[in-house]
């Protein structure tokens, strides 16, 4: 059985879609199982799972012998670390765990400790690490748009390689159902380094509607998002990774979607034109 942790989030409920269209049978390992139920249908498969809960963790992994997860925050490591042991315990074969790019090679950062847990342990493990989710403009980056037609990073013009989180999911599928990638850690990006400039030139073009990137300084950026309701933690840890992103780090092509799926990743004009309807309800509303 294939359990997947951090289903009802963006690269879950992707992986979830992924795995019904192709008949592999799964079970989703959550916090509130009513809540998985309104989303995936009363038939869905459950267990309860909390990272914050340890006496949750070999009850939910009975029975699993592929793994799917992300790290939880802000305890990821400790929480990873029985989290492995208990997945030792029970007989899990295989896991898949989603780390991210700007800092899961950073030493001394939890994605990258996570990491290193995951390649310590006995278990057969592939390491994906997604660049700069496409989806976050439809959500936490898109915050500002519908009242001010703008939207504010700390970015500069600095270029990245986004990534569309379907393709998270194609590749986690692929790897968790074939031969593929044993002990690799994969690049996950699209073909394209963007700009926010240029984003917001494909966002404008796509609405009809002239959309603005706004670089900030990190102090007003953190300002900018605490009067948004972001607490002062949150906010600086944005912070930090935009000051990894303004190294050009992001800007970098991997080929390793190409290289699982045997197709090109999906492209920031797709990702776009399919999620035409959601842009223009989330950017456009109120004009
Ligand atoms: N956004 C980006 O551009 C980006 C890029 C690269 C890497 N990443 C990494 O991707 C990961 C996030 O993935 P995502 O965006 O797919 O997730 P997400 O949309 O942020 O959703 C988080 C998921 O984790 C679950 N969760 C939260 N706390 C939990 C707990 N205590 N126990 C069990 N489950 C819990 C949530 O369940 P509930 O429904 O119960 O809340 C939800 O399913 C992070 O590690 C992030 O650093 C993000």
């Amino acid at each position: 059985m294939l359990l997947i942790i951090g289903a009802t989030g963006k690269i879950g409920r992707n992986l979830v879609a992924e795995c019904r269209s192709k008949s592999i049978p799964f079970r989703l390992a959550v916090r509130d199982q009513q809540k998985a139920r309104l989303e995936f249908g009363d038939d869905v498969d459950s267990v309860l799972f909390d990272y914050d809960v340890q006496n949750t963790y070999a009850h939910a992994l009975s029975g699993v012998d592929k793994l799917f997860f992300i790290a939880p925050s802000p305890d990821a490591p400790d929480q990873v670390e029985k989290l492995i042991d208990v997945m030792e315990d029970e007989g899990v074969r295989q896991m898949v765990f989603s780390s991210g790019r700007t800092t899961g090679d950073i030493p001394g950062k939890p994605l990258h400790q996570v990491e290193n847990l995951v390649r310590q342990s006995r278990i057969h493990h592939t390491i994906l690490r997604p660049g700069w989710f496409m989806q976050n403009f439809l959500n936490w980056i898109g915050l500002t748009v519908l009242q001010e037609k703008k939207f504010y990073l700390p970015a500069g013009d600095a270029q990245t390689a986004f990534v569309d989180v379907r393709d998270i999911a194609a590749v986690a599928c692929e790897v968790l159902t074939s031969e593929c990638c044993h002990g690799e850690t994969l690049e996950l990006t699209s073909e394209e380094a963007l700009s926010h400039f240029e984003v917001a030139r494909k966002i404008s073009s796509v609405l009809g509607r002239r959309v603005r990137y706004v670089p900030l300084g990190e102090e007003e950026y953190l300002e900018k998002m605490k009067s948004l309701g972001w607490s002062e933690n949150t906010a600086g840890k944005m912070t930090d990774l935009y000051r990894v992103v303004k190294t050009g780090k992001e800007a970098e092509i991997s080929g390793d979607i190409r290289k699982v799926l045997g197709r090109a990743p999906i492209s920031f004009d797709t990702f776009l034109g399919d999620y035409q309807s959601e842009f223009r309800e989330r950017y456009l509303e109120a004009h």
